[in-house]
């Protein structure tokens, strides 16, 4: 299934396509089909409808035509990937994303959190209004409103997830900006070739079994001598507890180590992502530079800091899960630190002191 929306058009209309010679039921649990399996004459009706949605400004998108929905299929089972749509629960990339996974509520906390640093990395790259962009693995679509705001009402933000609960979060986002929404893979993107100026693409990359391969799928879908622009978080160890960095050192280690065995994966897979200029230059990338802006906070913590830290760091991915990788008294004390009733509470530490990278590595096609 695809699915697009769109705002700025004034109009909310929502579509889904379905493979020809497919059956319409359900194929994820979280979805609620607003449409019953459209015959092929209703889906040339959707389709015709959705170009003349925008008939004025073509953005070059194949998407919503069968054939589009057909050569993703092609792609797909030629590029070795599963089908998001037929296997919503199977394991597509490095780090467990299926079109059904669901971590939007983190993903949010994540971008009200480092939202100042993140729109830093964006003005660096000097967007101009009506340029095309391409947010590929949007999440929620936070940064898809930033950069849609830049490009203004004669350019394009375009959302891409693979993820269906992340593309459906990004809804509400999406229409406020005036951006819009589509529903796919990166190694297999129903997109035309050279049809956008930039692709922004934050902590995707790190989530492929092929970032060489994704990078370049990327790179085909940006026109001669426009650019791609990863983002990544974490290249350097995050600092959470600047007064113990014995148990920091721990936390990090137990951390890598639990998604070392979730993920069946060993030390180099997780941190091969800090090649990421590298990486860039050998997807045949011009012109490579990058940028580490620094995420830092200080006690007295804004709310969004707090937020993000106590619920998508504390308890969203350490608490309980540590207590296998850390001494008992190591994880009692982490406990304590993160427990808000507790005295110890780290974030109400007049001396809490939290650092994270943020590095963007820009390359011209
Ligand atoms: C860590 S999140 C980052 C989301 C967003 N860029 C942000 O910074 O908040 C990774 C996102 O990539 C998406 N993703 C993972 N593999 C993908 C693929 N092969 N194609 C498209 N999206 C993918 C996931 O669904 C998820 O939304």
């Amino acid at each position: 299934m695809i699915q697009a929306a769109s705002g700025r058009l004034g109009m909310a209309w929502r579509l889904a396509a379905y493979r020809p010679g497919r059956s319409a039921t359900r194929v994820d649990g979280h979805m609620t089909h607003d449409l019953p399996c459209p015959s092929p004459e209703r889906q040339f009706f959707f389709t015709s409808f959705a170009a003349g949605v925008i008939p004025e400004r073509p953005l070059g998108l194949a998407w919503l035509t069968v054939e589009a929905i057909q050569a993703f299929g092609h792609r797909s089972s030629h590029s070795g990937m599963r089908d998001p749509m037929t296997r919503p629960t199977t394991t597509l990339g490095l780090l467990g994303d299926t079109a059904s996974r669901d971590y939007a509520d983190k993903l949010r906390l994540f971008n009200a959190f480092a939202a100042p640093e993140i729109r830093q990395a964006i003005a660096s790259l000097a967007l101009k209004p009506g340029m095309r962009i391409l947010d590929a693995g949007c999440g929620t679509g936070e940064a898809l409103a930033w950069l849609a705001d830049d490009v203004g009402p004669d350019g394009a933000a375009i959302g891409m997830d693979l993820a269906t609960p992340h593309v459906r979060a990004a809804h509400s986002t999406a229409a406020k900006s005036g951006s819009l929404l589509l529903q796919g893979n990166i190694l297999a993107l129903p997109m035309v070739a050279a049809s956008v100026d930039l692709v922004w693409s934050v902590n995707v990359i790190n989530h492929l079994r092929s970032p060489v391969a994704g990078l370049q799928a990327l790179m085909a879908l940006v026109r001669p001598g426009g650019r791609v622009a990863l983002g990544q978080s974490s290249l350097l160890p995050d600092m959470y507890f600047a007064w113990d960095s014995r148990l920091e050192r721990l936390v990090n280690e137990a951390v890598r180590q639990y998604y070392r065995d979730r993920y069946q994966l060993d030390e180099r897979d997780l941190t091969s992502i800090r090649a990421i200029a590298g990486l860039l230059r050998q997807a045949g990338l011009r012109d490579v530079h990058v940028r580490t802006f620094m995420i830092e906070r200080l006690a007295p913590l804004r709310l969004e800091d707090e937020n993000y830290l106590l619920n998508a760091i504390f308890r969203g991915t350490w608490g309980s899960r540590l207590q296998a990788y850390l001494s008992s008294s190591d994880h009692e004390e982490v406990m304590r630190l993160c427990d808000p009733n507790h005295p110890d509470y780290a974030l109400r530490r007049p001396d809490f002191h939290f650092l994270q990278s943020f590095t963007l590595a820009v390359g011209v096609v």
